[in-house]
C-alpha cells in the first residue's frame, strides 16, 4: 500500500513537474527566449504601436484610398504600418525621429549586401559565453540589477562594444541588422512593463538574453529611410499616401526609449535620476502646448494626395501625461480645411498608466482626399 501510494506521488510529482516545464517553455517561447526564429518587425513591444490594428489600417488604406504609388509613414515608429502596406505600393518613405527606429528599419527595410553566414557567425559567438566572466562596461556599471539583470547587462554592453570595434568589418546593412537584432534581444528580457520610464524593483533578476537576429524583410520596392523631425521632412517630399500618427500625450518616445537609444547611439553620456536617462534629447514638440500648431503646420504643407489620419481619444484620460494635446474636433477642422475628410473608428484597448477610463474608448482613422 505504501509503495503504491509513493509511487503514485512521484508520478504526479513527476506529471505536475512536467507541467510546470511545459508551461515554462511555452512561456519562454512565447516571450522569443529559447525560440531561435528571428525576431519579425512587430515582435516588440511599443506604446502607440499599431501592431492590433494593423488590418484594420491596412484593409481601410486599401479600400478607401484610391493612389497606390507612394505612401509615407513619417511617425513610423515600430514600423509595423510601413512593413504591411509595402506589398501595396510601389515606393514608401519610413521615418522617425528616434535613433533605435532608423536602425530598425535600416536591418528590416534597406537594401544592400549582406551576408546571412557573417550575421550569424558573429551572434553565434555569444551564445554559449559564459557571461560571469565578462568585464564590467559602461552597459552593466549603469544598467546592471536594473533594466537588466547584472549578467545580461553585461553581455549587452559586450556585444554593442564589439560591434562598434568591427563596424569597419561589415557592410552596412550586416552592421545594422547586428545592432537591430541586438535591440529586440534586449528589449525581450528587460526588466520594464515596455518602456523603460521605469524598472521593477526585483532582488534576483534571472539572466535571460539571448543574441536572437531579425528577419530583414525580402522586398523589390523602393525605400527612402529617414531620421528627421517630421515637419522638417513635410518640405522634401511629395507623395500619393501620407500615415499620419504623431504622439498625442506628453509622453516623450525619447524619454520612453532612452536605453535602446542609448544603446544605438553607444556615445556613453552620463545618466541621471532612478531611470538612468541622459540629457534630454529630440524631445517632441507633438508631447507640448504647441501641439496643434505642429499639426496643423504639417498638414498645411503636406504634399499629398490623400492624408490618412490615426488618433484615439485618451484625452479623457485622468492621468494627465496620457492627455491628448489635441482635440478630436481640432483634427477633424485641420484636415476639413485641406480637402473632404471623412472619419472610420473601431473599439480599442490601449496601454495606460492605469488611470484610464476605458469606457468608450475608441481608435479613430481619418482620411482627407486632398484637394487640387
Ligand atoms: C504613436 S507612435 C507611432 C506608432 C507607429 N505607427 C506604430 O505602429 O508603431 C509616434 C512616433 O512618432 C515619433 N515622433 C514623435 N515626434 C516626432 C517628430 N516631431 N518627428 C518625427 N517623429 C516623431 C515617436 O518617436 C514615435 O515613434
Amino acid at each position: 500500500m505504501k509503495s503504491t501510494l509513493t509511487k503514485g506521488w512521484r508520478g504526479f510529482a513527476l506529471w505536475s513537474g512536467n507541467k510546470r516545464k511545459v508551461r515554462k517553455i511555452k512561456e519562454l517561447q512565447k516571450r522569443h527566449i529559447i525560440c531561435k526564429e528571428p525576431f519579425l518587425i512587430n515582435n516588440r513591444r511599443y506604446t502607440g504601436s499599431k501592431a492590433k490594428l494593423i488590418d484594420w489600417i491596412k484593409d481601410t488604406i486599401q479600400n478607401e484610398c484610391k493612389s497606390r504609388g507612394r505612401i509615407a509613414d513619417i511617425f513610423a515608429g515600430t514600423g509595423i504600418v510601413s512593413a504591411s502596406t509595402l506589398p501595396f505600393f510601389d515606393s514608401i518613405i519610413i521615418n522617425d525621429f528616434l535613433f533605435s527606429n532608423e536602425v530598425i528599419y535600416r536591418g528590416f527595410f534597406q537594401k544592400g549586401r549582406w551576408f546571412k553566414k557573417k550575421v550569424s557567425e558573429f551572434i553565434n559567438r555569444y551564445s554559449k559565453i559564459d557571461t560571469k566572466k565578462i568585464a564590467d562596461n559602461y552597459c552593466s556599471e549603469n544598467f546592471g540589477g536594473k533594466f537588466f539583470s547584472y549578467n545580461d547587462a553585461k553581455i549587452i554592453g559586450k556585444i554593442r562594444e564589439d560591434l562598434e570595434l568591427e563596424r569597419n568589418s561589415f557592410t552596412s546593412k550586416e552592421f545594422n541588422i547586428l545592432l537591430s537584432s541586438l535591440i529586440y534581444s534586449s528589449d525581450k528580457v528587460a526588466n520594464t512593463v515596455g518602456h523603460y520610464d521605469a524598472y521593477r524593483i526585483k532582488k534576483d533578476l534571472k539572466d535571460r538574453f539571448v543574441f536572437n537576429s531579425i528577419q530583414p524583410i525580402d522586398h523589390q520596392k523602393k525605400v527612402k529611410i529617414y531620421r528627421k523631425d517630421a515637419n522638417e521632412l513635410i518640405h522634401e517630399f511629395e507623395t500619393d499616401i501620407l500615415y499620419v500618427d504623431p504622439p498625442y500625450n506628453s509622453r516623450q518616445y525619447s524619454r520612453f526609449y532612452h536605453v535602446l537609444e542609448n544603446l544605438t547611439q553607444w556615445s556613453k553620456p552620463e545618466l541621471f535620476g532612478v531611470a538612468l536617462k541622459p540629457e534630454p534629447d529630440n524631445m517632441s514638440e507633438y508631447c507640448k502646448v504647441a501641439a496643434y500648431d505642429q499639426f496643423k503646420d504639417l498638414i498645411e504643407n503636406a504634399k499629398a494626395k490623400e492624408i490618412i489620419v490615426s488618433y484615439n481619444n485618451t484625452y479623457k484620460s485622468k492621468s494627465s501625461s496620457s492627455k491628448n494635446k489635441i482635440s478630436h474636433e481640432q483634427i477633424l477642422s485641420v484636415l476639413q480645411l485641406k480637402g473632404k475628410t471623412i472619419e472610420l473608428s473601431k473599439e480599442h484597448r490601449h496601454f495606460n498608466a492605469g488611470k484610464t477610463d476605458f469606457s468608450d474608448h475608441k481608435e479613430y482613422l481619418f482620411i482627407t482626399k486632398v484637394k487640387n
